[in-house]
């Protein structure tokens, strides 16, 4: 028998709306947290930026100090302020008859609250939770700090090709400190699903395509988001998401069943996560979509085999937004008790926004189907990070503080540096970048270049206006004084079926244009690129259109762009294209005709100083792609690490997979320009053999052969040759970021060990390392042609 949901119905409620709620009317409010406990140093922090967040609020407490307070807690709860400790609510009531979060807060029976972000509100509830509340046991507040808080970084993708992990880690650091300032202390992310598939609107959330860089950005943004230990002050609570498989929805069509072989997971999907848990992350998010069948919010395998059995974790798993609810509207649930019952004993800790564990745990536990002990195992990893976050000693937001730290310049600054290093130049026939400052005019044109949200990507609405600074703006303060900058949009770009969003952040959207009115700004751009000298054209995708519930069934530029970008390059200038956007798109034709591009993802609040920066030449780009980038949508999936075939695409008439076309992206997986140039040599092995086990020193030479300093990612691919099963063509397996000067040389050094040449074979239904030969290829992308072999020793 299905019940009716009375407590929070999905469409009411699933809403970004809350993070529009109340802009912060900041007051004085606690004198400043006083943290000046042991200091240890994670990365250089550039920029003068202290090492944030490395001093403990509570005194780094043992983990048997902490079992004790957890017991004492637990000892004196009753079992529905145990189930409370299970319950998150959203901070605002949403609908009529919801309850209220104040109420349920002040009888203790919601342990977390989401979708609050200023501190005036967060401390409001705090307060009643502290003082009314029967034990006094705090909330936790979680929000999605994805990309920074009042200070926008680049969105995920876009951190992901910087190939930087310190920088990230960095990044994420100062979104940590602005967040935990106004009273959030957990943030929902990093999002760690790798996602081959860029149709899929989320890839603009994670890091692409590999397991290895996946895994490297899982490892740095955790360390970013909680430091070195739980409770450092200026640090949250990490959350990896969505565990697991989200990325390899059906289609690319978000929420739609994910298929992956069990090898597939092991090797690809899982791999980040399990690097999160070994970076010491806190949290998990279960994802939403069916994997293999089973939903993930209530999948036992995922939830309890992998992540506690064979991982051993001993955080907190949380659901995604109403997914406990959502078993029932899988068809795996029959009714709010039975999801209940699934999700908690698949393992599911905290239930989301649904309201399924507040109503239906007590009747479980009271009916014995449910023991308390199972209830007291998803409350003490739930309480533990409580303690360990020091909030039972700081449970209030510093609002004075809050304002000073989020007009923090070096916060920005990073940004700028952030952004710089994130962008991926993709051509650059006859060196038309860098541009001139004194070019007598540059017309500056794109629905995207003068848009300040659209500048700084999905999941960025705080309340706040947005302080982003646009192409437009970045490139006319930059210019020399003489230089007229001209602008015009062109005609505007608009999805085709707005999202369950947008319909909430704009209710009232301004009608679209008519088709003459978009003839006549399409004229219009064209007339403003006539006038000048260079055009810098400012295409992609609005913010709207990546991100969750954003898929696309096409990768083409939308609207009237493509078409505006060909009438542009026949009128015979220079012209650039600078794309923004969350995915690859369909540039096949620009790739040919546009002599520049610079793809600048969502580069965040100081994006167009960035963008200025690197196209005016006072930045060297050094991004490289974190996904292979497809000529056209019917390739998709398209990514570097597939197996070899029957008849590889080396071989003389098999140099495609298709008739109509060529089966190999458009861009590679690793892929981008430079400034400068970069030569690879002497790449030398420390031994031709090594045993099973045994590790192997790499060594490679890299020249800058240009005439300028600039960055080269330095990329290092196995192949393993026979095996219990096929292996992929080529693997990351190493890469390092390095800065050369004009003429220097640096050796660069790797080292493989059992860890790298270890997969999840299919055959043998276990992890294996395997005596066979390698190949090895260090360079510039997934195509790197130095090569070399080693043999693999029983
Ligand atoms: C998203 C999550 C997010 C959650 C809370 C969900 O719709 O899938 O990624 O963390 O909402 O905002």
């Amino acid at each position: 028998m299905r019940r009716n949901p009375s407590f929070l119905s999905f469409s009411q409620l699933k809403s970004r709306a809350a993070f529009g709620c109340k802009a912060a009317a900041l007051t004085c409010f606690l004198a400043l947290l006083l943290c000046a406990m042991q200091g240890v140093e994670a990365v250089e922090p550039p920029l003068g930026l202290e090492p944030a967040g490395e001093k403990s609020v509570s005194t780094a407490l043992t983990d048997q100090q902490v079992e004790e307070r957890v017991n004492a807690l637990l000892g004196q709860m009753t079992p529905e302020e145990k189930i409370g400790q299970l319950v998150q609510v959203p901070g605002q009531a949403w609908v009529p008859n919801a309850p209220k979060p104040e109420d349920l807060v002040a009888k203790g029976v919601s342990g977390s609250v989401l979708w609050l972000s200023d501190p005036t509100s967060i401390n409001r509830l705090q307060r009643i939770a502290v003082e009314q509340s029967r034990l006094h046991i705090p909330i936790l507040f979680g929000l999605d700090v994805i990309h920074g808080f009042r200070t926008v970084f680049p969105v995920p993708l876009a951190m992901a090709a910087s190939w930087d992990p310190p920088m990230v880690e960095q990044a994420q650091a100062v979104a940590a400190r602005e967040a935990s300032a106004a009273g959030i202390r957990w943030t929902f992310g990093p999002m760690v699903d790798i996602a081959r598939d860029p149709r899929w609107g989320r890839i603009v959330e994670g890091a692409g395509e590999d397991p290895y860089l996946g895994a490297a950005m899982a490892r740095a943004e955790v360390r970013g988001f909680q430091g070195t230990q739980l409770g450092a002050s200026d640090r949250v609570l990490a959350c990896a998401k969505h565990f697991a498989g989200y990325g390899a929805a059906d289609g690319g069509r978000d929420y739609d069943s994910s298929y992956i072989p069990e090898d597939q997971l092991w090797n690809v999907y899982l791999p980040p996560f399990h690097a999160a848990v070994e970076a010491g992350v806190g949290s998990l998010m279960s994802a939403y979509m069916d994997l293999n069948d089973v939903p993930a919010s209530g999948n036992p395998w995922l939830l309890h085999d992998v992540l506690r059995g064979a991982w051993g974790f001993q955080g907190f798993v949380v659901s995604d937004a109403f997914a406990v609810r959502s078993l029932i509207t899988h068809g795996f649930a029959r009714d709010p008790a039975d999801a209940a019952f699934r999700a908690l004993t698949a393992g599911l800790d905290m239930d989301m926004a649904s309201g399924t564990y507040l109503q239906n745990l007590g009747a479980l536990v009271q009916q014995g189907r449910v023991s308390t002990a199972q209830i007291d195992d998803a409350v003490r990893p739930i309480l533990a990070a409580k303690i360990r976050l020091g909030l039972f000693e700081h449970p209030y937001a510093d609002e004075a503080r809050f304002a000073e730290v989020t007009k923090s310049p070096e916060h920005r600054q990073l940004a700028r540096a952030a952004a710089e290093r994130t962008m991926v130049l993709l051509r650059n026939e006859n060196h038309l970048l860098p541009l001139k400052k004194d070019l007598s005019s540059v017309a500056v044109i794109g629905p995207l270049a003068d848009s300040k949200q659209d500048t700084e990507g999905s999941w960025t609405v705080m309340g706040q206006r947005s302080s982003a600074v646009t192409v437009l703006e970045g490139i006319a303060h930059k210019v020399a004084p003489g230089t007229r900058v001209l602008h015009a949009p062109g005609p505007e770009i608009k999805r085709n079926i707005p999202s369950f969003f947008d319909a909430l952040m704009n209710p009232h959207p301004k009608p679209a244009q008519t088709p003459a009115e978009a003839d006549q700004a399409f004229n219009k751009a064209l007339d403003t690129a006539r006038q000048a000298d260079v055009a810098v054209m400012v295409l992609g995708e609005l913010a709207n259109m990546s991100g969750e519930a954003a898929s696309r069934s096409s990768l083409d530029l939308p609207g009237r762009q493509e078409q505006l970008l060909e009438a542009v390059v026949a009128l015979g200038k220079p012209v650039v294209l600078v794309l923004l956007n969350g995915r690859p798109l369909n540039i096949s034709w620009a790739a040919e005709h546009v002599p520049a591009i610079l793809e600048a993802w969502y580069p965040g609040s100081e994006g167009g100083n960035a963008i200025a920066d690197i196209l005016l030449g006072d930045a060297n780009p050094g991004g490289k792609l974190p996904v292979s980038w497809p000529r056209s949508v019917g390739q998709v999936p398209v990514y570097y690490a597939h197996n070899l075939t029957h008849q590889p695409e080396t071989q003389r008439g098999f140099v495609s997979r298709y008739w109509d076309g060529l089966s190999s992206p458009l861009y590679p997986f690793g892929y981008g320009l430079s400034y400068s140039k970069f030569a690879f040599s002497n790449l030398q092995l420390d031994q031709p053999q090594v045993s099973l086990g045994g590790k192997l020193g790499i060594s490679v030479d890299v020249e800058n052969t240009g005439s300028r300093a600039g960055d080269e990612v330095v990329q290092l691919y196995i192949h393993q040759w026979a095996g219990s099963a096929s292996r992929p063509v080529r693997q990351l397996k190493g890469f390092q970021r390095i800065t050369l000067a004009p003429g220097e040389k640096k050796t660069v050094r790797f080292s493989l060990g059992k860890e790298e040449r270890s997969y999840w074979s299919s055959a043998e239904r276990k992890w294996v390392e395997e005596p066979e030969t390698f190949d090895v290829w260090v360079g510039e992308d997934s195509t790197a042609a130095l090569h070399t072999t080693f043999k693999v020793n029983p």
